[in-house]
């Protein structure tokens, strides 16, 4: 087999607590073990577009486990999304290719979410040798039950709701919490059991107005005035106001009881990777240097039920992976009382 004498290695998509970890743990053993040169290209897809990149060295790798965000920079790039069918573009596909190519790479590791494994996917098939590592706060990523970034995001979420439950015991006041995660509920889903939400709302679960409006209204009855509403920014909403902001109106309209909106917004991006996304991360960059020696490409790195194993980019492309309306946390919830809003629960 030929020997692997460089690869390259870029983080796109929104940032996440772990990426660092997961360069580290690309790049480490590749220079320290095996002498392979590792290129960081700088800013996603933007970098290998603009041949933009530095050397990744031993002492470059130094102190980053632990750090939030990517040393080598992040965007949203997306070199196969044409702007206007009307503008002349540059062709970004054969630039990258050329790029690659110039750079003598003999694979290249594209950490991120969704978006950056169907771009990951459709270079392999321009003749690229890539290799896909799963991350997103969003745990939205088709083919592996977790991806790194979503531990840290949950457990950012949780201790906000956490503050939250005080400051509404005292004011015996309705919560609204906005959390991240896209067209999807699970860290809302996560945090709002991890925190003990009343009611939680995610876009896999239709939910009815008057269903959430009921059960505030027999919580008051029953236990006082404070009611924690976990909301995922992606539920149903008209497009002109965010998914906290509108919830808490609904609420006030029908219940003609006043409730506080906060937005986590990106916090739950930024700061220390937790102890799991490190080791996760860690995990993924070790299988992922180990698939580069044995030369398989075309492929991602996932975690399926506690072990890291692999799936072919082609079944990870263009797939979202919702929380399933049977997955046994929803369950769990609802046996707790928790109130997803839909018209069973009404009690
Ligand atoms: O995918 C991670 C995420 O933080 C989502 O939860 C959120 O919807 C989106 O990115 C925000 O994107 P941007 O960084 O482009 O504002």
């Amino acid at each position: 087999m030929e020997k692997i004498k460089r690869i390259g290695i870029l983080t796109a998509g929104g940032d996440c607590p772990g990426l660092n970890a997961a360069i580290r743990a690309v790049s480490k053993p590749a220079i320290v073990k095996y002498g392979i040169e590792v290129i960081g290209i700088s800013s996603g897809f933007s970098g290998l577009i603009e041949n933009e990149f530095i050397s990744i060295t031993e002492e470059k790798l130094s102190g980053i486990l632990t750090l939030g965000g990517t040393i080598l920079g992040t965007s949203r790039e997306k070199p196969f999304k044409k702007k206007s069918q009307y503008i002349e573009e540059i062709d970004k596909p054969n630039l990258i290719k050329q790029n690659y190519d110039q750079l003598g790479l003999d694979c290249l590791v594209c950490i991120g979410g969704n978006g950056t494994q169907k771009t990951a996917f459709k270079l392999s098939k321009l003749g690229m040798n890539v290799i896909g590592l799963p991350k997103t706060i969003d745990n939205d990523i088709w083919g592996t039950d977790s991806s790194f970034g979503f531990d840290s995001a949950v457990n950012i979420a949780t201790e906000a709701i956490d503050r939250l439950h005080t400051t509404a015991n005292s004011h015996k006041r309705i919560m609204v919490i906005e959390i991240m995660g896209h067209e999807t509920g699970w860290i809302a889903l996560h945090a709002g059991i991890a925190g003990g939400g009343d009611i939680i709302l995610l876009p896999e679960i239709d939910y009815r107005e008057e269903v959430i409006a009921d059960y505030i209204l027999k919580r008051v009855a029953k236990q006082g005035g404070a009611t924690i509403v976990v909301v995922a920014e992606g539920i149903r909403k008209p497009n002109n106001i965010g998914a906290g902001e509108y919830i808490s109106k609904v609420i006030t309209g029908l219940t003609f009881m006043e409730s506080r909106v906060t937005v986590l917004g990106y916090v739950q991006r930024g700061g220390p990777p937790s102890a799991t996304d490190r080791i996760l991360a860690t995990r993924y960059g070790t299988a992922t240097l180990d698939l580069i020696l044995k030369r398989e490409f075309g492929k991602m790195v996932a975690l399926i039920d506690g072990h890291i194993t692999t799936i072919d980019l082609e079944n990870v492309a263009g797939k979202l992976k919702l929380v399933p309306l049977d997955h046994n946390l929803i369950k769990s919830a609802k046996s707790v009382g928790a109130c997803f809003g839909e018209k069973d629960l009404i009690k």
